[in-house]
């Protein structure tokens, strides 16, 4: 088979060419590294142009660049936009990676480094893919890429790239490779994704810091204020008491909810992995359904006070937390942000102030089992996976699916192939090479399938 043994023959350059743009450290939220972004977007420009796109360039935004490439064929043959972020996380701590984080490794047959799974190793597949149907003569559809380098803040520049070039980026499906699947030996493609709503409180006592024996007991403190406040946001089964919070919420059939909750799943395992002897969770739901199909609301960093060495006695005048909220359909990111920001000021007492800041959001999104491009996909996985993919609905967010929806009237494929244990976003975050591999090939197939529709 010609595919296969192209890729084959090709392995060590395609994990060569992976550890250098693994190299850049592309962290798209901190501004020291504004020009390591430029280069990662440079890089991916001439991975294009040398796997054989027609044109590849550089788009530059009020933020950090996207890059576009196209090979247009035909105007016959149905065209896939391939959509994926060369930007990373914070690479913070770095104290507990075991090898630095932009300076990838590769043991157990697993690549190391920030980036790795989320999302470089995964894109990098398809230019990958792209080059192997190219050298094989055997691309059957026009191909766009767009490879954004602010998926980790949100997307808002994309958000406008898209809106002003929807002609340029029409397509057929957009093909993403962003996501999870169960494991190996269960393939699965995922066809949900919450939204997010994220946002920073402020809570403030007196106007300066205070002696806590002095003052103590007779002026609010804001932390006690503001830990007060954020219990008060469950009730004991769980639920967000943020009003108006689930007016939104599709609830899923009973049928529905027992199809998601037939995917294998180990909830001793995940307990042994996590090192929890209990899970937690809004009552009635299994963990799958608490992460796929539920809205949550949780505290990503909470700080005042004294936090140093030993003890000081301190009363402080001001308390902070990030909040964020997961959505799922048909919650909307700026009306939750809303009901969270009026029913939080309306919790606090008279003896502080409150301030809420929003930061990015995005809408949930589901993706069809039912197009002609989800029965590609399925079928591209069984036939290197050898069983048919399980649709599942991923906890995690990426700000612009629902976007594409809207304005490309396209449909998306989110054919990812990371796993729950890559430790993306954390550190020694890492990517199977059989993951790399069976991608590209999974990837190769899912062309020659939409393209022969
Ligand atoms: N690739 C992830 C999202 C993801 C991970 C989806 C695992 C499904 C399974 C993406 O890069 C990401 O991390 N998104 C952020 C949102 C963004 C606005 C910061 C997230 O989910 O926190
Ligand atoms: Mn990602
Ligand atoms: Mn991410």
């Amino acid at each position: 088979m010609e595919i296969k043994e192209y890729i084959e023959g090709h392995k060590s350059r395609f994990i060569d060419e992976l550890l250098d743009l693994l190299r850049i450290p592309s962290v798209s939220a901190d501004r020291k590294f504004k020009e390591d972004v430029v280069n990662a977007a440079r890089y991916v420009r001439k991975s294009l142009e040398e796997a054989g796109a027609d044109k590849a360039e550089i788009c530059h935004t009020d933020g950090h660049p996207i890059v576009y490439g196209e090979k247009i064929i035909s105007a016959d043959l149905p065209t896939v936009l391939v959509y994926g972020h060369y930007d990373v996380q914070p690479a913070d701590p770095y104290e507990l990676w075991d090898s630095p984080p932009f300076e990838p490794v590769v043991k157990n047959d697993k690549i190391y480094a920030r980036g790795a799974c989320d999302d470089k190793g995964q894109f990098y597949m398809h230019i990958k893919a792209f080059e192997t149907l190219m050298s094989t003569n055997s691309l059957n559809c026009n191909v766009k890429f767009m490879i954004e380098g602010e998926e980790e803040v949100g997307s808002s520049n994309l958000d406008v790239f898209v809106r002003e070039n929807t002609d340029k980026l029409a397509c057929d499906v957009i093909l993403i490779s962003d996501t999870a699947m169960i494991s190996m030996e269960h393939p699965s493609i995922c066809v949900g994704l919450r939204g997010l709503s994220y946002l920073e409180v402020e809570v403030t006592g007196p106007n300066r810091d205070l002696h806590s024996g002095v003052y103590g007991g007779a002026v609010a403190n804001p932390v006690n204020i503001l830990c007060e406040m954020i219990a008060s946001l469950h009730d004991d089964k769980g639920r967000i008491t943020v009003k108006g919070f689930y007016d939104k919420v599709q609830d899923l059939s009973q049928e529905e909810r027992e199809a998601l909750n037939k995917a294998p799943f180990d909830l001793n395992e995940y307990k042994r992995d996590l090192d929890i002897n209990e899970v937690h969770g809004e009552d009635g739901y299994t963990t799958i359904e608490r992460t796929g199909i539920r809205p949550t609301l949780d505290v990503n960093g909470i700080w005042g006070g004294y936090t140093g060495e030993g003890a000081k006695t301190v009363l402080p005048s001001k308390a902070h937390a990030k909040i964020s909220m997961r959505l799922v359909p048909d919650q909307d990111s700026a009306e939750i942000t809303r009901l969270f920001t009026d029913h939080f000021t309306s919790l606090a007492p008279e003896s502080v102030k409150v301030r809420v800041t929003p930061h990015h959001g995005g809408q949930p999104a589901v993706t069809p089992t039912d197009s002609e491009a989800y029965a590609a996909a399925s079928a591209a996985c069984e036939e290197v996976f050898g069983k048919k993919p399980i649709p599942t609905r991923d906890g995690g967010s990426i700000p612009i699916v629902s976007l594409f929806k809207n304005e490309l009237d396209s449909e998306t494929v989110l054919l990812g192939f990371g796993l729950d244990s890559d430790a993306i976003h954390s550190p020694n975050e890492h990517y199977g090479l059989k993951n790399y591999f069976l991608g590209i090939e999974t990837i190769c197939h899912f062309y020659r399938q939409f393209g022969n529709k």
